[in-house]
């Protein structure tokens, strides 16, 4: 997830330090180059930008000189474009006039370079945060005042994003906010926006909040906010936050865990954007259709999205998956492939050496390869022929949440495009996810009082919830330290149901289609006085025979795995909390398995 920040100041000044300082506040959501663009009051634009760390390109390109009246600083996390000096942002328009950032997808950026190119503008980049620059340099060549031109540019640019851009004729920053976070401050003779507010909130404590569909303008003194649609002003007064910068760091929320549990839906819809707009999904599926075995290789959470994805795969493009944690592939599997197969590398982190370890194994026998990964520049990436990205910006707590999301997300829309469906229907993703959330706090609380002190229990699944189920009781034992084990459904009464003794908590996880055996085995659990739970949507029999059901909204039956999988992040979480333990950082783990 890209970042941007702008200021508007009354004098010409140095801003190269605020720049630097805003940029070092948005590292958290993740980058590979920076940039900064100074207007200076005599109409010049200073750009300077590059690939690499803050601090590097900062000392290199010697931001910290840069003066003017207004400034620009983008963070870019590579979607559109290789990570590269040319894609790096902020863009100028063709004569240089005007400079922008943005943050988000233009999931038309192709079509429109081509269109802006036959107009006769200089496209210098791939990337789609130049895209929103000639979006308006097309209308204010027309004679469109900015505001006007924005208006217009907006109804051109599909996709969810937020940009920032100003011209040389005016002392005046323009940013406008499409489904992208977008925050303004308000100082004394200095004006700010951001993508975030803990890049604002050391400057000033006055801040405006953009809505989708709305413009700000911002001068030294003023903030005015416009409907896009209509052009008409929007009337709502600044408000003064008064919680603590660690507060607005997590967005509000008390753990990034949870912050990140609630971005779920936004992160979907920003990869099936992406999904949508990438021909690497197709050279993906060709690779998978050719090859003679196809491999799905990770460990820990993604290992489990590999399992729900091999189940997608094989139910919805016939085509048989073997699903592989990583240090196991190398004694069972790689002796025997060629390079005839395919293997699927997924990583949230893209460093975790024993993924590393298992690819460096299968491309010594001449595997092909891809990888479905989160982090942009990692070695992963880097060393696959192939890679997918996961776009969920930075994830900081050390439970994966919505990186496992969106791994299962783009499992079931290759499994679709392999299989000749209608990804259309992913659509409805974001949304489900959304009212799933909306609805689960009522239900899990009333669970708390009897599992807070538990040490023990299961989680259940079966098909493709049975992936959902490891996944479950990987986030449970994880964050509350007791133990939980994720099993398939009917392997409980070959041994494990000897545990099973009175309010015994064992949690089903109840695909569509597969009531009648889950059924069975909540049975032979509540017969034994064990306290049953069942995930699932509204069934007369689950509800019958559970003792406590967990109900999720209707939807397609390939989406209930998605949908099942957020009322056990959100139980492991509020259980964590309750036995007093911090869920983002557990102890003995990290984020990256850089080790052995
Ligand atoms: O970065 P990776 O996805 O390769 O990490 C693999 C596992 O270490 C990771 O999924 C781990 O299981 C999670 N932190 C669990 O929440």
């Amino acid at each position: 997830m890209c970042g941007i920040f702008g200021v508007v100041s009354s004098e010409e000044r140095v801003l190269g330090p605020v720049l630097i300082e805003a940029a070092q506040r948005l590292t958290y959501r993740g980058y590979d180059s920076v940039g900064c663009a100074t207007l200076h009051a005599d109409g010049h634009i200073d750009l300077r930008k590059d690939v690499g760390k803050v601090e590097e390109v900062a000392a290199r390109l010697d931001f910290a000189a840069m003066k003017g009246k207004r400034g620009i600083v983008q963070l870019r996390w590579a979607t559109f474009g290789h990570p590269s000096q040319v894609n790096a942002q902020p863009h100028f328009d063709s004569d240089g006039d005007l400079v922008g950032a943005h943050n988000g997808n233009v999931v038309n950026n192709v079509e429109l370079r081509a269109q802006f190119m036959a107009e006769g503008m200089i496209v210098r980049s791939e990337n789609d945060g130049e895209s929103c620059v000639h979006a308006v340099e097309r209308y204010v060549n027309q004679g469109h005042d900015m505001l006007d031109a924005i208006r217009r540019a907006f109804r051109d640019l599909e996709g969810d994003y937020a940009f920032i851009v100003g011209g040389v004729s005016e002392n005046t920053l323009y940013a406008f906010k499409k489904g992208s976070g977008l925050v303004v401050g308000i100082g004394e003779g200095v004006t700010y926006v951001s993508s975030d507010l803990p890049s604002i909130l050391p400057l000033t404590r006055r801040i405006l909040r953009v809505r989708d569909g709305e413009i700000a303008v911002l001068t030294p003194e003023t903030v005015t906010l416009y409907h896009v649609e209509d052009g008409q002003p929007v009337k709502r007064e600044p408000e003064t936050v008064t919680e603590s910068m660690d507060w607005a760091q997590k967005g509000g929320y008390a753990h990034f865990m949870l912050k990140e549990i609630h971005e779920q839906p936004q992160v979907a819809g920003e990869l099936l954007h992406l999904l949508d707009a990438s021909s690497d999904v197709d050279a993906v599926v060709a690779r998978m259709r050719e090859a003679h075995h196809v491999y799905v290789v990770a460990c820990g959470t993604s290992y489990h999205a590999g399992l729900l994805g091999a189940v997608y795969l094989a139910r919805l493009a016939g085509r048989p998956v073997i699903p592989v944690i990583a240090p196991q592939f190398i004694p069972q599997y790689a002796p025997a492939v060629n390079s005839h197969d395919f293997g699927v590398f997924v990583s949230q982190s893209g460093e975790t050496k024993d993924v590393l370890n298992a690819l460096q194994a299968a491309q010594r026998r001449g595997m092909g390869t891809a990888s479905l990964v989160n982090v942009i520049g990692s070695t992963l990436m880097n060393e696959t022929d192939l890679y997918l990205p996961l776009a969920c910006g930075y994830e900081i707590s050390v439970p994966a949440t919505k990186t496992f999301m969106n791994q299962a997300i783009a499992f079931l829309y290759l499994a679709l495009r392999m299989g000749g469906h209608d990804t259309g229907i992913m659509a409805q993703v974001p949304a489900l996810l959304e009212a799933s959330l909306a609805q689960l706090g009522p239900q899990l609380a009333p669970l708390e009082p009897a599992l807070v002190q538990r040490n023990d229990l299961y989680c259940l699944g079966y098909g493709a919830t049975y992936p959902i189920a490891l996944e479950g009781a990987l986030k449970l034992k994880e964050v509350t330290y007791a133990h939980c084990e994720g099993m398939l459904s009917t392997e409980f009464k070959h041994g494990p149901l000897s545990a099973v003794d009175d309010d015994y908590p064992v949690i089903f996880v109840a695909g569509s289609g597969d009531t009648d055996l889950i059924v069975s085995g909540i049975n032979e659990v509540a017969v034994r006085g064990g306290h049953t739970i069942a995930i699932g949507v509204e069934d007369a029999r689950l509800r019958a025979n559970a003792r406590t059901l967990i109900r999720l909204p209707e939807s397609n039956p390939l989406f209930v795995p998605l949908a099942a999988t957020l009322p056990l992040q959100l139980l492991s979480y509020r259980l964590s909390v309750a036995r007093g333990y911090d869920p983002d950082f557990p102890r003995n783990l990290s984020k990256t398995l850089t080790v052995d």
